[in-house]
């Protein structure tokens, strides 16, 4: 029986792996901000989840008591997922630095006082699989979503040097890199064929858990993508409205 703490559970795609665990026995504990949407999700979910902790994330002076909370509900920490996330107002943070500082802190400071708990305490006990989601975003600056890719770049960064620290520890560390999911997160996107739905997003990442670590696109297909938006040349990129657009 796996033992399951979601950070952000409430968000679409992670309460679509928190529905994926419970149906496979696992136990879990669900941490998220709003109490009417954790009480619906454990709801929906019976008695899979063994606890709910109410969380502003953004309130990283608690992360480390949080981790407490939950291993202790658990007894142990199999898996740890930490899903929130804010895509933010990209003009709005070029004009107000409270407004960028939200977005980091969200993306970027918030999971790091998660991971610096969950990776100590899973390397004390020897095993453990810590999962994250970044974004392509993160991979290269744009106009559209800098400020939020900064975020998610620095996060990618620090889960390689964290899962090269914890390599031979019995730790596993993956980074998902997703591309564009029909989420409340994207709900004011114009959609096209690229993006991909949270159920099957969350099949990706709960298979990825079970199976393997290290770096996964998701859907596949951002890999070959990504490689070529990584490799062009500036002059080339700037010319190329639909990547260096608005
Ligand atoms: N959707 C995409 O296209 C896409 C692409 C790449 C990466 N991602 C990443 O995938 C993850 C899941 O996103 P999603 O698409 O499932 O979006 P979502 O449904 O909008 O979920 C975002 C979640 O983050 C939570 N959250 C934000 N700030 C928080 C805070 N301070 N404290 C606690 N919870 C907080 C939100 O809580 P509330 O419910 O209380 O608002 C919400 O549950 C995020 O990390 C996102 O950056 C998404």
């Amino acid at each position: 029986m796996e033992r399951v703490v979601i950070f952000g559970a409430t968000s679409a795609i992670a309460a679509e792996v928190a529905s994926r665990y419970a149906h496979r026995g696992a136990r879990l504990v669900l941490v998220g901000r709003d109490p009417d949407k954790l009480a619906a999700l454990a709801a929906r979910l019976g008695d899979a989840v063994v606890a709910t902790l109410e969380a502003d994330l953004d309130d990283t002076a608690r992360s480390e008591a949080l981790v407490n909370q939950a291993r202790e509900r658990l007894g142990t920490i199999d898996v740890a997922l930490v899903a929130h996330g804010l895509l933010g107002d990209q003009l709005a943070t070029e004009q107000s630095w409270a407004e960028a500082e939200k977005v980091l802190r969200t993306n970027l400071l918030s999971p790091i006082s998660l991971l610096i708990p969950l990776a100590n305490l899973m390397q004390a006990q020897g095993h453990g699989h810590l999962g994250v989601m970044s974004s392509v975003a993160g991979e290269r600056g744009r106009p559209r979503n800098y400020t939020y890719g900064a975020a998610k770049g620095a996060l990618t960064l620090y889960l390689q040097g964290l899962r090269s620290r914890l390599w031979g520890s019995g730790v596993r560390v993956s980074t998902f890199k997703l591309g564009p999911v029909d989420t409340p997160m994207t709900a004011t996107h114009r959609k096209n064929a690229l993006f991909a739905t949270a159920p099957a997003v969350a099949r990706r990442i709960v298979e990825h858990l079970e199976r393997r670590q290290g770096t996964a696109y998701v859907p596949g297909y951002w890999a070959p993508i990504m490689g070529v938006v990584r490799g062009l040349p500036e002059p080339l990129f700037q010319r190329l409205g639909f990547l260096s657009g608005r």
